[in-house]
Parts: C-alpha cells; structure tokens; sequence
C-alpha cells in the first residue's frame, strides 16, 4: 500500500556526511562484518554517500557498490565526493525514477544497506520485494532506522513487510542498535 511520506530535504544531506557523526554510526563497525573485497554492494537511499565511501574503500577495485536515491542533488554530491576519493570505477550512483532498474541487478548483490531511508519510502513493500530479488541467495540486509524518527511499532510493521518478502531474521539488533535488523535470503 502506498502512504504520503516525507522524503528528507537534500540539504539535510549535509549533516549525515558531517564526520563527527562517525561517533553515533561508526562505519567500520556497522559494515566491516558485512563487507568483504570484491563483494556487490547495494546503498539504498545512499543521500551524499556516508556509508557509500567506507563501502567503496571495504569492497576494493575488484568489488562495486550501488548507490541508489531518489533526490538528484544528494547524488551529485556523492558523484563530487566518489571523484576526490579515487571511487569513480567502484561505485555507480543510480536516480530512482531514471536509471533505477532492480531487474537488472537479480541474484548480483552480496549485501544491501537500508540505513534511515524505509520510513521514507511510500511503497515498503514493493522495496522489500525488489532488494529481495537483487541479493544473492545468502546475500545480507541491514536495515536500520532512526530511533527518534520511527516509533518501534513503526519499525515492527516494516519488519513484517521484509518478512513477507521473503527474508529471515540473521541477527536483531546488530552493532547494539536499537531499531536495527540484518535480514537474510
Ligand atoms: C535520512 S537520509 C539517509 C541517508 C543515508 N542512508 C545516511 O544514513 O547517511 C534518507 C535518504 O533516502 C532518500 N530517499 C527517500 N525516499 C527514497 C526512495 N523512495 N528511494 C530512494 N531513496 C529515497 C532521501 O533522498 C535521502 O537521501
């Protein structure tokens, strides 16, 4: 079922690449037991490209990472900032709405990140059903929340969603975070 949701302002995206943040979401412990060299990764509301960068320095030259949103200007930043960090071969950013096509990335995703974009996505099912068919038979999700943002019973609802897509529940609450799953295929 489609809902009105209220997609964040991209100028927003500033704050989310501040590198203090990396205090609250150390990216290193949130993705490293995850990511591995040579993997296909999958940034789903990848914004200006926080996660994507570690994900690019984690998956090496042999590895790729897909840096999917649906605001423009969040993806020209992570263009600007994949240019100054030597990434342009490694990580491809994808406008939903443009060059967004789930189907051609069937069964090639090793791991998927869903960090604080679910709650702003109208259609949740219809992203689990998609991030579904993009994994790897195996192949992990992490999906996490902001806790000030979405109530728990908000997040059990989008839990279900990915459990009726067909996932299972790998680990609750990986890095000791509150609203967090890892699902697997
Ligand atoms: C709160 S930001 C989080 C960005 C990033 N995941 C991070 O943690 O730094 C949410 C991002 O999801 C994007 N977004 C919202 N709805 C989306 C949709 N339907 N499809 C793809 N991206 C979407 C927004 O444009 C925004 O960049």
């Amino acid at each position: 079922m489609e809902t009105q949701q209220r997609v964040c302002p991209w100028w927003l995206g500033y704050t989310f690449i501040n590198p203090l943040r990396k205090y609250q979401h150390n990216p290193d412990k949130i993705l490293a037991p995850h990511i591995k060299p040579g993997m296909q990764v999958l940034d789903y509301g990848c914004g200006m490209g926080y996660f994507s960068l570690h994900m690019a320095r984690m998956v090496g030259e042999n590895g790729k990472v897909y840096c999917v949103d649906i605001q423009p200007k969040m993806l020209k930043n992570l263009e600007r900032r994949t240019r100054k960090a030597g990434y342009t071969d490694i990580v491809s950013s994808i406008l939903v709405g443009e060059n967004y096509e789930p189907q051609k990335l069937k069964n090639q995703i090793d791991f998927a990140l869903l960090f604080a974009v679910v709650h702003e996505v109208p259609n949740q099912q219809k992203l689990f059903n998609e991030v579904y068919a993009m994994l790897k038979p195996g192949g992990k999700v992490l999906f996490a929340e902001p806790p000030g943002h979405v109530k728990p019973t908000e997040f059990e609802i989008s839990v279900a969603k990915a459990l009726n897509a067909g996932f299972t529940i790998s680990e609750e609450k990986p890095s000791q975070k509150k609203l967090a799953v890892l699902f697997a295929k």
